[in-house]
């Protein structure tokens, strides 16, 4: 029977699903699957990004956990694409490749003063506060009032950890380091800007709601932002989601004392919509003072136009929550402009000629962008492997297939990889470290210690 020998980069949820689709699905060949990761641990952004005070998304990792001790995936952890392993070398020992190395960058926000001391990308923080290894230990939350732009689930997540108390956050996974450097914390204002209103939101009711379930932090919204156009009433008689995110918002203004002043809280969580960011101003040494921002009103098709109405808030830091971006890998065609691998349905395509690039394959975030939930990537995963299934004919036609081949290049260039059983290691001491102090897990955070940990060394 002919064998399929296929390598998938990325073990975040796109990847690890395209494995199980395909070891389920009905074929006419053998599969066996080799799955790289530059992390020592799987599991992508429901690791590295899915938020600390989620426990519940976090429990997606049981079954993604489920698909990989089948026991029928081979895992090469803390191998990086591009510098561990090349494209060339993937061409050598597998019949084609899937990338699924989703997106791990801030997208950029091109107004004066982005670059700024002070003024952070949210994915940065978010990394931060997740505790991955690459990103630094340490993180200054010496500012008392803080902006965050974007209405998207990922601005509404870092105004959510940024705005509650750490004593709060101690129950979760979060590292001992994330948990000093939020005790220490002299936030006592966040500002949240969108620059639509609040019909055209990207962020979900549910997670809108929760900010108001905060202990000791007042939702602040303004009388001012709810004179809504016809396209916004529309939306909000029409759609849902929006009717429910609308009725949110409608109660946080009822509150007695908190509408547009603030209760007796000793944080606040504000709200501004129509506020467009336009400059980030910095004090004598440089760093974050204030945010300007225009003023909006709506077009009538849902955009936005200027009203020519300059702000200014003061602030000490900035978080610009504006969406992620993929990055390129070595040997790969990429699109710059949208952060992705081109592709038609997960068939790879050449850059300029729009052709297809034989054996190659791409699913989840680097194949769509950088929106949608973990579900998401399953229906990606499943279009990617029907085309990876149909194109048996242009498959690569490897010199050396043979299993041994990987580990033994991978030995020879000196590469400390991690496999299943270390991963297992792994998680099994994060959860010792949190038994004591009864949570459900510390996480480890320095790569080293992660690899020596799977290592067994
Ligand atoms: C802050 C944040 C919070 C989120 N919260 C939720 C939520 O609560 N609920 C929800 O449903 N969705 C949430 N999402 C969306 C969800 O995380 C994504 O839909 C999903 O993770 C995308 O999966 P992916 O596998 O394409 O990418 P990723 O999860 O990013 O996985 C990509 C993997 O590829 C690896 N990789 C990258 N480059 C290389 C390389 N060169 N060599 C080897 N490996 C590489 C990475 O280490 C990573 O493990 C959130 C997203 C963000 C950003
Ligand atoms: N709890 C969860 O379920 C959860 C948590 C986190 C993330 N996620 C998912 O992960 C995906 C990514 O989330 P995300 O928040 O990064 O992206 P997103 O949903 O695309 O939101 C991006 C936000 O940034 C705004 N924006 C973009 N460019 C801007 C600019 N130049 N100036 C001002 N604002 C700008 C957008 O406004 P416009 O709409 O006006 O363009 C939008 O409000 C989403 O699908 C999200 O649902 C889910």
């Amino acid at each position: 029977m002919t064998k399929l020998r296929l390598a998938i980069v990325g073990a975040g949820p796109a990847g690890i699903y395209a494995a199980d689709i395909l070891l389920k699905a009905e074929r006419k060949f053998d599969v066996s699957i080799d799955l790289f990761d530059h992390l020592p641990a799987p599991y992508g952004l429901v690791r590295y990004g899915v938020a600390p005070d989620h426990p519940r998304i976090k429990g997606i990792i049981t079954a993604l956990r489920d698909v990989l001790d089948r026991g029928d995936i081979r895992i090469f952890g803390n191998v990086r694409f591009g510098e561990d392993i090349t494209l060339d070398d993937l061409k050598q020992h597998y019949n084609a490749v899937i990338f699924a190395t989703g997106a791990i960058k801030d997208a950029d926000l091109d107004i004066p003063g982005i670059d700024a001391a002070g003024s952070f990308g949210a994915a940065d923080f978010v990394s931060w506060y997740d505790g991955h290894p690459d990103f630094p230990r340490e993180w200054p939350l010496d500012a008392a009032s803080v902006a965050v732009i974007g209405n998207g689930n990922v601005a509404l997540d870092v105004a959510r950890v940024l705005a509650k108390h750490a004593a709060d956050l101690l129950v979760t996974e979060i590292p001992a380091n994330v948990q000093a450097g939020l005790e220490a914390s002299q936030v006592t204002d966040v500002h949240v800007f969108g620059r639509r209103g609040p019909a055209q939101v990207k962020f979900t009711p549910l997670e809108l709601r929760e900010l108001g379930e905060l202990r000791d932090v007042d939702m602040v919204v303004y009388d001012e932002d709810f004179d809504y156009d016809e396209a916004s009433r529309a939306a909000v008689a029409s759609n849902k989601q929006v009717m429910v995110i609308d009725r949110v918002l409608q109660s946080w203004r009822q509150r007695p004392g908190v509408n547009n002043a603030g209760g007796e809280a000793s944080r606040r969580l504000h709200l501004h919509f129509w506020a467009k960011p336009v400059e980030v101003k910095t004090d004598e040494t440089g760093r974050v003072a204030a945010l300007v921002y225009e003023r909006t009103r709506p077009d009538a098709e849902g955009g936005v136009v200027g009203t020519g109405e300059l702000r200014e808030v003061p602030i000490q830091q900035l978080y610009r929550a504006v969406g992620y971006f993929g990055s390129p890998l070595p040997g790969v065609p990429f699109d710059k402009k949208h952060g992705v691998i081109p592709n038609h349905e997960g068939q790879v395509l050449h850059k300029d000629s729009n052709e297809r690039v034989p054996g190659v394959y791409a699913t989840g975030w680097i194949k769509r962008g950088p929106v949608g939930l973990i579900g998401h990537t399953k229906s990606d995963a499943m279009e990617t492997i029907s085309h990876l299934i149909n194109d048996q004919a242009s498959w690569w036609q490897p010199a050396d297939p043979s299993v041994e081949a990987i580990p033994a290049l991978l030995a020879s260039r000196g590469v400390a990889w991690t496999d299943l059983d270390g991963w297992h290691r792994l998680d099994e001491h994060e959860v010792a470290l949190g038994a004591p102090h009864e949570r459900a897990r510390i996480k480890v955070v320095d790569r080293d210690e992660m690899v020596r940990v799977s290592r067994g060394e």
